[in-house]
């Protein structure tokens, strides 16, 4: 007996379903990781089918692991749903096959489309700014959709023909949940619709403008929706027939409502495949002029939307698995900790991760990785240290942003993701940054924002309020150590090691 909430969460590398109760506390879960494809150098892919299955197969192991403690399906009163966001879709609504593989967020291929539209508009980069808050980059699903519809003729027909389903990772997965061809739901929430460049951010609706910019029909598009509401039930064949899906945040997002950032002011930063900081800034969407992004941080019905200031991150966790996997210094992802923690500094040795250019406050698609400062003393303990640190030191960079923009400094940062699991990491975070760092017990804070979601719309939980014990207790404290003059020499050089990274394409 009891009252409990589903939750998928659709990372950049694995897939989850996790089921909390009313308290938010986390019952058990399921995670699969899932093939990643690199066809060309700067290019990333997922094949939506094992973005599906993956999904599926998780929901029906957790399922089990759920029954096995002695609870019933029937007592879970909705899902929500949280995704990696802008990775982009395109399927034909007749069928319901995918006419590409999904193009993932930090896929950099549309680099020479995104320097042809710049051309287009004195603004260059910011011609959608004011309107949709995000400069154009590689990074947003707009590009990747234009290039699918420039490169691949099966788009290009079904959007002549009027066929074409465009969606993020959410739309998918809800069109697919509530039937596909047979009457599936076609939809994204407001907080993913603000990560593709087709929405204006003051409207929360499509915007005509950014639509004739791209050349993209109005048609192919989800219907645009709050985060925290009844959407519609599950139909097909699955453990969880019949059960309501209500909550639907971009992942980031997500965190931000898991960590309770529901105060102007509070933030959060989530390190995971790549690493995002956002910043709730009321219901006012402050358009950045530092390179931040401006973004819906969430919207319950028809309450007020809550806008947010982000700063990402392409590459956090991903280094620590090119470090296992491309490099081989290390077999498991948690030892680049102990081989970071033989080592006192990383001997005047930085790593700038830009892998996929480098993101806020940047946007530098020129950038590639570089590790600078070698001497004959480096030995892998070194750059495995230093491979932490870029995640810290690109923290600090948003951070020095983000105070700018709100001329309030942050006096504390939530954290969560898998690399916050790093004690040295969080330290050396705290360290760069020169404020405390503040990590709860529970770190799967995403998937409790897409479930707290959820359970607003089906009236699990009435008020904020009634979230104040949600994951309060048990939370770890990372305070500065480093002087102040050691934390602001060694930004200096990190910045001179950006510097190097510039220029390369
Ligand atoms: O914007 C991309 C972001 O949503 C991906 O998140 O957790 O997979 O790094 P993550």
């Amino acid at each position: 007996m009891g009252l409990f909430i589903g939750s998928i969460d659709q990372g950049t590398t694995s897939s989850r379903f996790l089921i909390f109760d009313d308290k938010g506390g986390l019952v058990t879960y399921h995670q699969e990781e899932y093939p990643q494809h690199y066809p060309e150098p700067g290019w990333v892919e997922h094949d939506p089918n094992d973005i599906l299955n993956s999904v599926y197969l998780c929901i029906k192991v957790t399922i089990e692991q759920f029954e096995k403690l002695g609870h019933s399906v029937k007592d879970i009163k909705a899902v929500g749903i949280t995704n990696q966001r802008e990775t982009t879709l395109a399927w034909d609504r007749l069928t319901g096959k995918a006419l590409y593989n999904a193009i993932v967020w930090c896929d950099t291929r549309t680099h020479d489309l995104v320097h042809r539209l710049n051309k287009n508009s004195s603004l260059g980069a910011d011609a959608l700014k004011e309107t949709c808050g995000l400069p154009i980059t590689t990074y947003f699903s707009a590009l990747k959709l234009k290039w699918m519809l420039e490169n691949v003729p099966a788009v290009k027909e079904a959007h002549d023909k009027d066929n074409l389903l465009f969606g993020t990772v959410d739309s998918w997965l809800i069109w697919n949940l509530t039937g596909g061809i047979e009457n599936g739901l076609h939809l994204t929430d407001v907080t993913n619709a603000s990560r593709t460049m087709f929405m204006d951010i003051k409207t929360l609706q499509w915007s005509d403008k950014s639509l004739k910019f791209f050349e993209i029909k109005r048609s192919v598009l989800p219907k645009i929706v709050s985060s925290s509401e009844v959407y519609g039930k599950i139909t097909i064949d699955s453990p969880l027939k019949g059960i309501l899906i209500a909550g639907n945040l971009g992942d980031q997002q997500a965190a931000l409502v898991g960590q309770k950032c529901f105060k102007r002011g509070e933030a959060k930063n989530t390190y995971g495949t790549g690493c995002f900081m956002l910043f709730n800034t009321g219901h006012v969407p402050v358009i950045s002029k530092s390179g931040l992004l401006t973004t819906v941080g969430y919207k319950f019905g028809n309450q007020e939307t809550v806008y947010a200031l982000e700063g990402s991150i392409a590459v956090a966790g991903a280094a620590v698995k090119w470090v296992r996997d491309n490099l081989g210094i290390i077999n498991e992802t948690a030892e680049i900790n102990v081989l970071a923690e033989k080592v006192e500094d990383t001997g005047g040795v930085y790593f700038v991760t830009a892998f996929s250019g480098l993101f806020a406050p940047y946007w530098r698609d020129d950038a590639r990785g570089c590790i600078v400062g070698i001497t004959q003393y480096t030995n892998k303990n070194h750059i495995a240290r230093a491979t932490l640190e870029a995640s810290c030191f690109q923290t600090r960079a948003i951070i020095d942003a983000m105070n700018s923009e709100s001329g309030t400094p942050l006096a504390s940062l939530k954290v969560d993701g898998g690399l916050s699991n790093s004690d040295i990491c969080m330290q050396i975070q705290a360290d760069v940054l020169g404020i405390e760092v503040d990590r709860p017990a529970m770190r799967e804070t995403t998937a409790l924002g897409a479930a707290i979601a959820a359970g607003f719309a089906v009236g699990v939980w009435k008020s904020l309020d009634e979230l104040k014990e949600v994951n309060a207790h048990d939370r770890k404290l990372f305070v500065p150590k480093a002087s102040v003059e050691n934390r602001e020499a060694r930004y200096k050089e990190w910045q001179k090691a950006v510097e190097r990274s510039f220029d390369w394409v």
